[in-house]
């Protein structure tokens, strides 16, 4: 399969300045390296961020997320490398002088103001002259919907609003560039879910470029137009959220975004379009798509998300991949179930199906007898 033929598979956003040369990135790291006394927090990370972007920084906890935004925020300076912002060195530009506004992990509102004077607060110490104040207040609250709640105290009004009246707040000075560390961490699974759908909706309208740090790879996924993955302060992969999910570089990022099947091998064939991966005695290989830069004979790792894996009590006849098996678990979640299936080498495979009629009578139970199977495309072979 061709790179080409694997780029048509992901439908191209009609917003991708990334892919285009001409497009000129609002921020950009070059080499930047971030060194606390010996230790190397960033290492000679490159990064282009641009105009009205809502970018993820995703990436397990002190891998340098924090430290990457404190550094467009001007509270860090690399220790090597530049920060450009619309073209201009901000490195030593001072944080209150920068077009940046960050969103802290705890957003603390000032409980004795209102929610009116919080998002004021910040306009009545910069220089805009005191009659815009009241009119810029009031739009901030129209875009976050609280104008009802504008004389209302923080204690007055709940969780999820706190967290809109913090960002009308970050937003109220018309940043060019809004920094989230962990934005929503504080609010339960449901009010997370609608907030993000908020935040994308006031960042579509604001055409503000957001960066975001998340440890929840559901999170980044709803919200980003791309996706940094990072590992040991390096980016692993910078992609659209679809390409990240679909053409993981490797195995961390298959490991870490989503759930999926890792099957460790070895190359067997390599011919023009497939490969064979061999990886158990008693199990016929694995066909898939060409690896990139594994060669025949080395090791490798064979990555399948589950719901790309079917269970069928026969085998399929035109099946490219199928696996005897037998079914060792069902997790029934409303939607979904998931089943875990025993080969007979020990190894286990998760497929997900969709339940699509309610009440319907499983297909499988514990311990039957069934064969996995995939498609030569359903999964890719990355690097052990
Ligand atoms: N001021 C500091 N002094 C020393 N080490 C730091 C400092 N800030 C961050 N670090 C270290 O740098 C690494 C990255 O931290 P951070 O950027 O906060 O990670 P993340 O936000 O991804 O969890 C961690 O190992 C952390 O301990
Ligand atoms: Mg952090």
């Amino acid at each position: 399969m061709s790179e080409d033929a694997e780029k048509g598979a992901v439908p191209t956003p009609a917003f991708a300045p990334w892919d285009d040369p001409q497009a000129k990135p609002l921020i950009r790291f070059q080499g930047v390296t971030k060194k606390f006394g010996e230790f190397v927090a960033i290492d000679d990370l490159s990064l282009d961020i641009y105009e009205r972007e809502f970018f993820a920084l995703l990436g397990p906890s002190g891998c340098g997320k924090t430290t990457l935004m404190r550094m467009l925020a001007g509270f860090e300076n690399p220790s090597m490398g530049g920060i450009t912002l619309a073209g201009r060195d901000i490195v030593p530009v001072p944080p209150n002088k920068r077009p940046v506004n960050m969103m802290f992990q705890s957003y603390a509102l000032f409980p004795h103001l209102s929610v009116a004077d919080n998002i004021a607060f910040g306009l009545k110490r910069s220089d805009m002259a005191k009659s815009e104040i009241a009119g810029r207040v009031d739009e901030m609250l129209g875009l976050v919907q609280l104008r009802k709640f504008a004389a209302r105290k923080p204690h007055q009004i709940s969780g999820g609003q706190r967290q809109r009246v913090a960002l009308a707040r970050a937003l109220a000075k018309a940043p060019k560039l809004l920094l989230l560390d962990e934005p929503l961490g504080a609010l339960d699974r449901k009010l997370r879910e609608e907030t993000q759908f908020e935040l994308m909706d006031i960042q579509e309208k604001l055409g503000t470029t957001f960066v975001i740090v998340t440890h929840d790879q559901e999170e980044a996924m709803t919200v980003a137009s791309r996706v940094a993955v990072m590992d040991n302060g390096r980016l692993v992969q910078v992609d659209t959220p679809e390409r990240i999910y679909e053409f993981p570089v490797s195995r961390y990022v298959a490991d870490f975004i989503g759930d999926v099947n890792l099957i460790e091998g070895r190359i067997e064939t390599l011919t023009k379009d497939c490969a064979t991966v061999v990886w158990a005695e008693t199990m016929p290989p694995i066909t898939a798509g060409l690896p990139q830069g594994i060669g025949a004979g080395e090791a490798c790792v064979f990555a399948i998300r589950p719901e790309k894996v079917t269970i069928s009590a026969e085998r399929p006849p035109d099946a490219v991949n199928a696996l005897p098996g037998k079914v060792l678990d069902i997790g029934y979640l409303g939607n979904m179930s998931t089943y875990h299936v025993e080969l007979a080498n020990g190894q286990v495979i998760k497929s997900q199906m969709t339940n699509q009629r309610r009440l319907a009578r499983r297909a499988f139970s514990w311990e039957d007898q069934v064969w996995v199977s995939f498609t030569a495309t359903g999964g890719l072979i990355l690097m052990a």
